[in-house]
């Protein structure tokens, strides 16, 4: 407890001085009045929205919650409005932050960017969001179907107060296979689009320019592509499976789906322009098809990420593991820029010399593996000095 309070106490002064003060004495006043209930989770809130680290309230009583959404760095009025009458919504959006988190990390694991923030940047997409790139439409709509799924998952765990499963999947109805009841609890995916479009895109409402354009849009790919991978599962009933009865329901996929399918998306992502009369966008190659609701869009090429550029929201790639035998882009050759690479032999215990013992068990001795890590060397100063 200390250490977290000291963690969050030091990078919110870090981050904000001031409201490193107030986050300190409302955190010691709450320490004291509630001992039990105090108990507080530090997270990088990674949800662009917030943009800053931020020290939640794990649970929100009816006095903290007021608390925990004033201490929310970047709120518009709107969300925080939304966050006094749903801190248990808001909840369920700050457990959500690590899942999406790391589904960005993983998408990109093999990239130049990988979706992680730069040192002493501790807003976790660190400034890629300033600009409109590619990346940026990719972080947008994997964070807003985080948002989707985060709400509609805690709907259906019961945790939320302002809805439960889907009430519309009620009574019977027929699909390919005949008639079926509805049971069980559907997902009730409506719900958490409907509240992650009006947090979400509070932020954008406010100002009409082309970046919010660009980011509603993206938001919007990102609801939608949460909804694409909602299933029916069904349960058969009946003497020996016959299945002459079926009770039906709706859920979700795994995130993975989600985030494999904006993945798709982000490689086919579609660069567009300001239309004449600024009220949307066209896309900036004749030749390139007309994005759908479904496509991510951007305005701006990405920089090549290879040196550190906080503007750029570029990390670099200096200290990369890359792979020596890969020849895509986590190739040494393609992580590192051509600036070449160190390797260094490092140990690990693994398991080996499994046996089979009659019966029923399998015993393995622990064996040092010696492999060979490959890390991408940082750029000379005349890396630096040249013209990119
Ligand atoms: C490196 O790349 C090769 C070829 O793509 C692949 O088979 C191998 O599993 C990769 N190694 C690691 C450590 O990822």
């Amino acid at each position: 407890m200390k250490l977290k309070l000291l963690c969050c106490l030091l990078t919110s002064i870090i981050a904000n001085k001031k409201l490193a003060v107030i986050h300190i004495l409302v955190h010691l006043y709450l320490m004291y009045l509630f001992p039990l209930v105090a108990l507080e989770i530090f997270l990088i809130f990674a949800f662009k929205q917030f943009d800053h680290n931020v020290c939640r309230y794990m649970r929100a009583t009816g006095g903290s919650s007021r608390v925990m959404c004033d201490n929310v760095p970047g709120l518009v009025s709107r969300q925080r409005q939304l966050c006094h009458r749903h801190p248990d919504v808001m909840r369920a959006i700050g457990l959500g932050v690590a899942e999406w988190t790391a589904e960005c990390q993983h998408q990109f694991r093999q990239h130049r960017w990988n979706c992680n923030t730069l040192d002493r940047d501790h807003s976790l997409f660190g400034r890629v969001l300033l600009r409109s790139s590619r990346e940026s439409a990719f972080v947008y709509a994997v964070s807003s179907a985080g948002v989707v799924f985060a709400i509609t998952r805690a709907c259906s765990q019961g945790e939320l107060k302002s809805c439960s499963c889907d009430p519309k999947k009620k009574g019977t109805a027929k699909d390919s296979k005949g008639s079926f009841d509805w049971g069980g609890c559907s997902d009730n995916i409506d719900y958490g689009i409907k509240f992650a479009r009006a947090f979400v895109d509070a932020k954008e409402r406010k100002g009409k320019d082309a970046r919010a354009l660009m980011n509603l849009h993206n938001n919007r790919a990102g609801r939608k592509a949460v909804k694409r991978f909602l299933k029916q599962e069904c349960k058969c009933h009946g003497v020996s499976g016959s299945c002459t009865l079926r009770t039906c329901w709706l859920a979700m996929a795994d995130f993975r789906k989600t985030g494999d399918y904006l993945w798709r998306k982000y490689n086919g992502a579609i660069q567009v322009v300001m239309n004449q009369d600024g009220t949307g966008f066209t896309v900036a190659n004749k030749r390139f098809k007309k994005p759908t609701k479904n496509d991510l869009v951007y305005f701006e090429n990405s920089p090549d990420y290879c040196i550190r550029d906080r503007d750029a929201g570029s990390p670099g790639t200096a200290g990369r593991v890359c792979n020596l035998t890969s020849r895509g882009m986590d190739s040494c050759e393609v992580m590192c820029c051509g600036r070449g690479y160190d390797t260094s032999r490092v140990t690990r215990m693994t398991k080996c010399e499994c046996k089979f013992h009659w019966c029923c068990a399998v015993r393995c001795q622990d064996c040092l593996e010696a492999l060979d890590v490959h890390t991408c060397k940082a750029p000379t100063s005349a890396d630096w000095a040249a013209p990119t």
